[in-house]
């Protein structure tokens, strides 16, 4: 077994290695620890609290607690800061700052002397950069999220961030609700600490991150308010100590069967588009790719089983409550890969062995009864997006499935802005909405995918459209939306030549989405695309230059594995 290092970690040696013990030791005295805990194998804790990020409100509670679990364990815990990115307070994207994060993660686990880390994150970009980081780090690491946010009541109704928000604004925008109500429901929607309450990215990822094995069985959907949120930190704290007796790296966990795994939860769960690019960074972390193909047929083969918002129903305290991933994973087992470990060492098939004691089969339906016979998410392919683009088949609606439109552009955010809800603008309910230049390399791939219905539509009635673009959108949104179009339009990828009037095709069944225009022509329409200046100096000139396409899941190209 390799000694632990403790504070010895990565001592820099400029000639006079005990010189260098002795002034680390004597500054970590200045911390006012006692010399026999200077002793102890080291548990770094990332922590990521922010007045930015209200999903992280609880985090110096479950440092707190993380800490506990380290010390009893017989290690010294030593917090430490990193990025911390609340999804609503950044611009021009959260997005933009993911790999930011992964970075500064990586490389604080790397230069301080820790031997194993718990990373505290929560917030949708937050446990994916963690993961990249920690992948990329590869000391021994467990995460832990904050938890969802419990639901909000108005008028004898549950409500939670963000589903909610949407379908309120969108009667508000329909003239339903009126501005008394909204400024109401404004106070009602994000009433706790945790992130978003329903089966968005920031929950998605948390049963991904537990799926692959990366956090502590049946932690993922612990409300952030509960008790066992803080139970689970303290055990997430001793699970930290014991991988550095037992070194388990993260390049043993994430493996390209815990990715196959991690997928299939993806698509039972219904859950975010998102994740499907956070997925791909992690996994290109160590290597891994995930085809369209691959991922198209785990998704034929996996139903969605949980009945959570925006697919169905509930949120994620029902989850939690009815039985959470173990009862999930359960269902999912003739699909997984039985012989993954996670972070205590346990393969799945050991996990699953152990008996549960109650499932609510009316939100983790059983594998036969199914919410739906097929994965939440396809991967198309076609004319318009030769290296694939994401449909959510299970947040759209069925009837828009196999259609055919006229399409209706806009050039970028600001075009969209200006005319989407112009009385006069030429559209019509069976018509294509195609939002251009909102990709990674133009735009950070903000999440404008989710494009409002004309507010004339809107208020004749009409709730759903196919709207295209290169950007994301929400995972707490829904409806007949094309996204992460690949390559994107600045890059000259074939959305760039769609013109209004244009003919697109949608077929979920062929799994394609086509530009129903000659070749030649747009060829010749891509010939005339001007690129977006690189920019002159930055963090965004460095993204600009190096950051990949949603299929290689927007990680910057000297971050993956073959950047190595
Ligand atoms: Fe943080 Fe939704 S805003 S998870
Ligand atoms: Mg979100």
């Amino acid at each position: 077994m390799p000694k632990p290092h403790g504070l010895d970690n990565g001592l820099t040696n400029y000639g006079d290695r005990d010189f260098a013990r002795f002034l680390r030791r004597s500054f970590a005295r200045s911390m006012g620890i006692s010399p026999g805990l200077l002793d102890k194998p080291v548990v770094g804790i990332a922590m990521t609290p922010s007045g930015f990020n209200n999903c992280h409100r609880g985090v110096p509670e479950l440092v707190e607690a993380v800490s506990r679990g380290v010390l009893a364990a017989g290690a010294l815990p030593r917090p430490f800061p990193t990025v911390s990115l609340g999804e609503v307070f950044l611009n021009p994207t959260s997005m933009v700052y993911r790999n930011l994060m992964a970075i500064d993660t990586e490389e604080m686990i790397g230069a301080q002397p820790m031997d194993a880390v718990v990373l505290i994150g929560g917030c949708d970009k937050t446990v994916p950069a963690q993961l990249m980081g920690a992948v990329s780090a590869n000391r021994p690491a467990v995460q832990l999220v904050t938890g969802p946010m419990s639901t909000g009541r108005h008028r004898g109704q549950r409500l939670g961030a963000c589903t909610d928000c949407r379908s309120f604004w969108a009667k508000y925008r329909a003239g339903t609700v009126d501005a008394d109500e909204i400024a109401t429901v404004e106070g009602r929607l994000s009433v706790t600490q945790g992130t978003c309450a329903v089966m968005g990215t920031a929950s998605t990822m948390a049963c991904l991150a537990e799926a692959l094995g990366m956090s502590l069985p049946g932690t993922a959907a612990i409300p952030a308010v509960h008790a066992d949120r803080l139970v689970a930190a303290e055990a997430s704290g001793r699970a930290a100590v014991g991988l550095i007796a037992n070194p388990i790296t993260p390049d043993r966990i994430v493996t390209e069967r815990s990715v196959e795994n991690a997928l299939r939860v993806l698509m039972a769960l219904g859950g975010s588009t998102n994740a499907v690019v956070h997925l791909a960074a992690i996994a290109g972390r160590r290597g891994i790719r995930i085809t369209n193909q691959r991922l198209n047929a785990i998704s034929d083969e996996t139903p969605v089983l949980v009945d959570l918002k925006p697919v169905g129903e509930g949120y994620m305290e029902d989850f939690h409550a009815a039985g959470g991933m173990g009862a999930l994973l359960r269902e999912l087992k003739p699909l997984l890969h039985l012989d993954t470990i996670d972070v205590e060492g346990r393969t799945l098939a050991e996990r699953l062995d152990e008996p549960l004691d109650w499932v609510d089969r009316s939100v983790i339906r059983p594998f036969g009864d199914p919410v739906s016979a097929v994965g939440g998410l396809v991967a198309l392919s076609g004319s318009l997006a030769p290296d694939g683009a994401i449909f959510k088949r299970a947040a759209a609606t069925p009837a828009l499935f196999e259609s055919e439109g006229r399409a209706v552009v806009f050039t970028g955010l600001d075009d969209l802005a200006r005319r989407i809800d112009d009385p006069d603008l030429d559209v019509r309910p069976d018509d294509v909405l195609v939002l251009q230049n909102i990709g990674p390399h133009a735009a950070g791939m903000p999440e404008a995918g989710y494009l409002p219905i004309p507010r004339k539509l809107a208020q004749a009635g009409v709730k759903d459209m196919v709207r295209i673009s290169d950007g994301r959108m929400s995972g707490t949104a829904f409806g007949s939306i094309v996204l992460h179009v690949a390559p994107e339009s600045a890059i000259g990828g074939p959305l760039a030549a769609v013109r209004d009037g244009d003919r697109i095709r949608l077929s979920v069944k062929e799994k394609r989405i086509d530009l129903l225009v000659e070749e030649d022509e747009i060829r010749r329409r891509l010939a005339e695309v001007v690129p977006p200046p690189a920019l002159a100096r930055g963090y965004k000139a460095l993204y600009r230059r190096t950051v990949l396409q949603a299929p290689e899941g927007c990680d910057f190209d000297f971050l993956t594995a073959e950047g190595h």
